[in-house]
């Protein structure tokens, strides 16, 4: 039998960040998938029902990315883009980013994917301390100019969101975190929720024992946590035995039920359809509440240690 994308592809589901902006809930994302696989992962993805695609300067692969929608055939208007900004890292070598060299990096980003705008820019890490307020400063102007449909940040604490208000600037759309059920972190997602600030979860599936197995994919996911998501009796194993699912479908659809977009990324077609066929089922109350408990504070992503946590 020939098969259909889910659901989700014919309904479209969104959150609504901006009065006129919606992005949609499952989103497709691209880290460490290298420029010249992106075109054929990215064209997977649009295959199986996604439209809207989350890449990043520096993921190094925005014009693999730009290549995989040129040829999908489909119009802009039912896409979903996201970038992000590399900031600079003064720690890393790295010289931070100016107003104008951020103005900049958006030109060479649209550039790179062959579009005349994205549907959203972020500040990919608060990684530049002393420029970030004028980086931010650039992504207003940037959306007033019409390059970016709305504006956010990703790995910001409530710290750095509250030094963009006390500057009297406009808040972010949107802040884009590591959120799984073992860095859930809480108080982060009431300050964004009271604020009215979309979270978006990065890293969903870091309890899997597959997640970044292969060869130079990083973490600072130790070996404890290894061996706690890959034996039979792991709670997610448990609950996708009794909904019928795959254990990241569990994952994901807890970050939809607390309200997240959420961005799988998978280089292999079974896994990215499976990972955008999130409608059909619901965790119940009992589960939500077991995996509440799970919480084991930072993120792992970063090799280096949850970004958030920067001065
Ligand atoms: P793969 O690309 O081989 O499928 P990230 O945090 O960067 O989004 O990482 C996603 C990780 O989870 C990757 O290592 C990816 O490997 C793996 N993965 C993605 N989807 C699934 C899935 N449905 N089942 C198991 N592992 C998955």
């Amino acid at each position: 039998m020939c098969w259909k994308p889910p659901e989700y592809a014919m309904t479209r589901q969104f959150l609504t960040v901006n009065p006129d902006v919606r992005l949609p809930i499952v989103g497709f994302g691209t880290y460490l998938i290298p420029d010249e696989q992106a075109a054929a992962a990215v064209s997977a993805a649009f295959a199986a029902g996604y439209r809207h695609i989350d890449t990043a300067e520096m993921y190094q692969n925005e014009s693999g990315v730009g290549a995989a929608i040129r040829a999908s055939g489909l119009s802009r208007g039912e896409l979903f883009v996201t970038t992000k900004l590399w900031p600079g890292n003064p720690a890393w070598g790295m010289p931070a980013k100016t107003y104008d060299d951020t103005l900049a990096s958006l030109d060479e980003s649209l550039r790179r994917l062959g579009l005349d705008a994205v549907d959203l820019y972020l500040i990919h890490a608060p990684l530049a301390a002393e420029e970030r307020l004028d980086q931010w400063r650039a992504l207003v102007e940037l959306q007033r100019l019409g390059k970016a449909r709305a504006i956010g940040v990703s790995n910001y604490s409530s710290a750095h969101i509250d030094e963009m208000q006390a500057a009297g600037l406009p808040l972010p759309a949107v802040n884009q975190v590591e959120l799984h059920p073992w860095s859930q972190k809480p108080q982060l997602v009431g300050y964004l929720r009271e604020r009215r600030i979309q979270p978006i979860a990065y890293s969903s599936l870091v309890p899997l024992s597959s997640w970044r197995t292969a060869e130079g994919h990083d973490s600072a996911k130790t070996d404890q946590m290894r061996t706690d998501g890959g034996h039979e009796d792991s709670p997610f194993v448990r609950m996708a035995v009794k909904y019928g699912v795959s254990e990241a479908q569990i994952l994901l659809r807890w970050a939809i039920q607390k309200g997240y977009a959420v961005l799988p990324k998978s280089t292999n077609p079974d896994r990215i359809r499976q990972n955008v066929d999130l409608f059909s089922f619901e965790l119940d109350a009992d589960d939500m509440s077991a995996i509440e408990t799970m919480d084991r504070g930072d993120g792992v992503a970063w090799a280096v240690g949850d970004p958030t946590k920067a001065e």
